[in-house]
């Protein structure tokens, strides 16, 4: 790959990698669209890094406009993905640099979560012509506001718990919702405050044993309360003492190292103590997949759309190694190297914001 593009016909590689989300297939249509419509051409990468590994190269898919039509529709992505982290395997890098040359590609738009960008961003390092593009459900790319997935998670779980609020007054129930997120409360924080949950537990927050009791004594007094409900609304990576929960030996991890956090199961850890200390009837709902499945709401389209235009018009100035990013409303672009290895927890007021309407 060279670094300099001006003027010249690019063939550029797209690859999804790490959990799918809704907004991928708008971005890959995007650049697509925007590649044909400067003269380019496009190749996609199946399945995420796993297809750039692959010594055969086969794991590909020539795009054109015929190809993406329709897809700003369609949650997940045509193209596959897994969570195949190249810099863990030995040769990783290398496989992917010889796929690149293999297939002739001048540049990759690689639309990933922060693992998947620090692939990208050591490719880069390596003088590979990348740009990267952020999604994931979570929101917590560090150095932009918008994620591709999370407006789509958010409005699910708004719907969600729009359709618990009224089971759970009609039985005079505790309903206990987890909610995914990984690290960051970012959709425990927009779709508990927008579904109406009397509390939101975020990683952001440990649970000690000072919050359990504040969570039984808010339950408690809701009992007074017209319905007598309360819907909590837990992001499935709270901080619980090990104590507390109920595991059975270790838990699974991915290749980045992440644990599987359907295996913890801090929505039922919860749900059981506030049986136990209220004697109410809780129940526990864990949204799971649903939250990252189905079409993209519009904002994600819309994302989708500019984050793709704006990863091919990077690439065709010889702006690449960065990642395009939303800024106050803005497209803008940071540098890939600056994004490995962070995240971007939930903004300490929407801690604030839970408290005032406990
Ligand atoms: O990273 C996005 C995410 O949806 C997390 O919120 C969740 O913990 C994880 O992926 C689930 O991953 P998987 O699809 O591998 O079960």
């Amino acid at each position: 790959m060279s670094p300099t593009f001006e003027t010249k016909r690019l063939h550029i590689g797209v690859l999804t990698g790490g959990g799918d989300c809704p907004g991928l297939n708008p971005a890959i249509r995007a650049v697509v669209r925007r590649a044909e419509s400067g003269g380019h051409r496009v190749t996609g990468i199946l399945d995420g890094w796993a297809g750039l590994a692959d010594p055969a190269a086969t794991l590909t898919r020539p795009l054109d406009r015929s190809e993406v039509r329709g897809i700003q529709a369609r949650g997940g992505t045509v193209l596959g993905s897994s969570r195949t982290n190249l810099l863990k395997r030995d040769g990783g890098l290398d496989a992917a640099e010889a796929s690149i040359a293999r297939l002739g590609l001048d540049a990759l738009v690689v639309i990933g979560g922060d693992d998947t960008l620090s692939v990208a961003a050591g490719l880069a390092k390596r003088g590979a012509a990348v740009v990267a593009v952020p999604k994931t459900m979570d929101n917590d790319v560090w150095g932009t506001e918008g994620c591709l997935g999370f407006d789509t998670a958010a409005n699910i779980v708004t719907e969600a718990l729009d359709r618990i609020q009224t089971t759970t007054s009609s039985h005079h129930r505790v309903a206990v919702v987890e909610v995914m997120g990984r690290d960051a409360g970012w959709v425990a924080a927009w779709g508990g405050l927008a579904g109406g949950a009397d509390a939101i537990l975020v990683p952001e927050s440990p649970i000690d044993s000072v919050a359990i009791d504040r969570l039984v004594d808010l339950v408690t007094r809701r009992r007074s309360y017209a319905t007598g409900a309360s819907v909590i609304v837990v992001s499935e990576g709270v901080q619980l003492p090990e104590a507390l929960l109920n595991l059975s030996g270790d838990v699974p991890r991915d290749e980045f190292g992440h644990p599987r956090l359907d295996k913890i199961a801090v929505g039922d850890a919860i749900a059981a103590i506030l049986e136990e200390r209220t004697g109410l009837e809780v129940r526990c709902t864990r949204l799971g997949h649903l939250q990252r499945g189905g079409p993209p709401s519009a904002a994600d389209r819309v994302l989708g759309a500019r984050y793709g235009v704006a990863a091919v018009e990077a690439l065709e100035t010889g702006r690449w190694g960065v990642m395009v990013a939303l800024r106050a409303g803005a497209i803008v672009e940071v540098p890939l190297a600056e994004v490995g290895g962070k995240n971007r927890p939930l903004d300490a007021s929407y801690l604030r914001v839970f408290d005032a309407l406990a």
